[in-house]
């Protein structure tokens, strides 16, 4: 008889989640099996839990998930049992798989991402195919590691290829769990960095982690007091708000650049000439790959960027995950696993 695990599955768009025991599942060819040890919980986890892409369900969330590769299926040669690895949000962006090749990124995501297309980490356990593995630098904990693998990677990578030189002004908008991150990983890469958020809540958390400098928009227009410090090179959203993303335009300096990390639903409004005066861009990014991962993992450790977590139990999912989803947690909220 098959051995049993605990799960946590969405059973559809909008359901509850559902604790479960299921089967545990077997690796195919060219996948593992993670003995999982703990899961980040990532605003992004609402695409499953509210079903905003095509899904099909039941399925489990969770795509920011850290384990020891507890049995490797058949063809796989580069992992072994035991190793620490992570898995994280990887799909939308391959440029190779037929949806991309006419432009359907969701279809691409539905088709590749963990816990959206095959199960994710709210569970003991989950097979993923081994080429989407990153290791996990020797020393660093699961918990620790868990949110580098989406909130971590999007942030650095992002960061890290906006061309932009040590001094200049970067500025992060929204302090939750992306946004915690990205001010460390700014801070850390020679920039002066400046955290905006909504009210006053967050502006000792924000200096505490290396922002410079806190811009409240409760107290006044965010782009007026990033261009009385100069001007943006970066600004990084985090907010899925399209109203704001257009108002921040007006923070960049010359060559700045919008990067839109969370995105709102409706489009965003921006004022052609001084653009094109300015020389500004809007970009978007999304995470990265493995590859990535494992730097994101490399430069946290080398560099002492930690994710700030609170931990739940699987048993505490729901709590866990309207935690993150009311913007109480501080900063980003993982499921221990094990
Ligand atoms: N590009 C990618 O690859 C990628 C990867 C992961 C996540 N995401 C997306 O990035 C976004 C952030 O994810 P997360 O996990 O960091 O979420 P989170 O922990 O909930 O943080 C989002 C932050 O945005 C701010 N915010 C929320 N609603 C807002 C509003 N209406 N207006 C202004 N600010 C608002 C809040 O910061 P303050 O309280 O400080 O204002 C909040 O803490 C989500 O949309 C997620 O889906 C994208
Ligand atoms: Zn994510």
């Amino acid at each position: 008889m098959a051995r049993k695990m605990k799960a946590v599955q969405v059973p559809k768009a909008q359901g509850p989640f559902e604790i479960v025991e299921r089967d545990i599942p077997e690796p195919g060819p060219g996948q593992v099996r993670l003995a999982v040890e703990a899961c980040g919980v990532c605003h992004s986890d609402a695409i499953t839990k509210e079903g905003w892409m095509p899904i099909q369900y039941p399925r489990v969330p969770g795509h920011e998930v850290v384990g020891r590769i507890d049995r490797v299926g058949p063809g796989v040669t580069a992992w072994k049992e035991g190793e620490h690895v992570g898995v994280g949000w990887h799909g939308g962006h391959c440029g190779q798989c037929e949806a991309c090749r006419v432009g359907d990124y969701v279809t691409c995501v539905v088709q590749q991402v963990c816990g959206i297309s095959y199960d994710g980490g709210y569970a003991e356990y989950m097979v993923a195919p081994q080429d989407v593995l990153a290791r996990v630098p020797e020393g660093m904990g699961s918990e620790d590691a868990a949110p580098l693998l989406c909130a971590g990677v999007t942030t650095f990578n992002s960061l890290r290829n906006m061309g932009v030189r040590q001094g200049d002004l970067v500025a992060v908008q929204g302090i939750g769990g992306l946004g915690h991150l990205a001010i460390q990983y700014a801070r850390k890469l020679g920039y002066r960095t400046v955290a905006i958020s909504r009210g006053g809540d967050k502006r000792q958390l924000a200096l505490d982690l290396g922002a410079h400098e806190y811009v409240d928009t409760e107290r006044g227009k965010a782009s007026e007091a990033l261009q009385k410090l100069g001007g943006a090179r970066v600004i990084m959203v985090t907010a899925s708000s399209s109203s704001l993303a257009g108002e921040l335009i007006g923070g960049l300096g010359r060559n700045g650049t919008l990067l839109l990390l969370g995105a709102g639903t409706e489009p965003i409004q921006v004022h052609g000439l001084p653009m094109l005066l300015k020389r500004q861009r809007v970009q978007g990014w999304p995470s990265g790959n493995p590859q990535d991962s494992q730097e994101t993992m490399a430069f946290s450790a080398l560099a002492g960027v930690r994710s700030r977590n609170e931990s739940f139990p699987i048993d505490r999912v729901a709590e866990a995950y309207e935690r993150m989803m009311s913007n109480r947690a501080r900063f980003r909220v993982v499921l221990k696993v094990r």
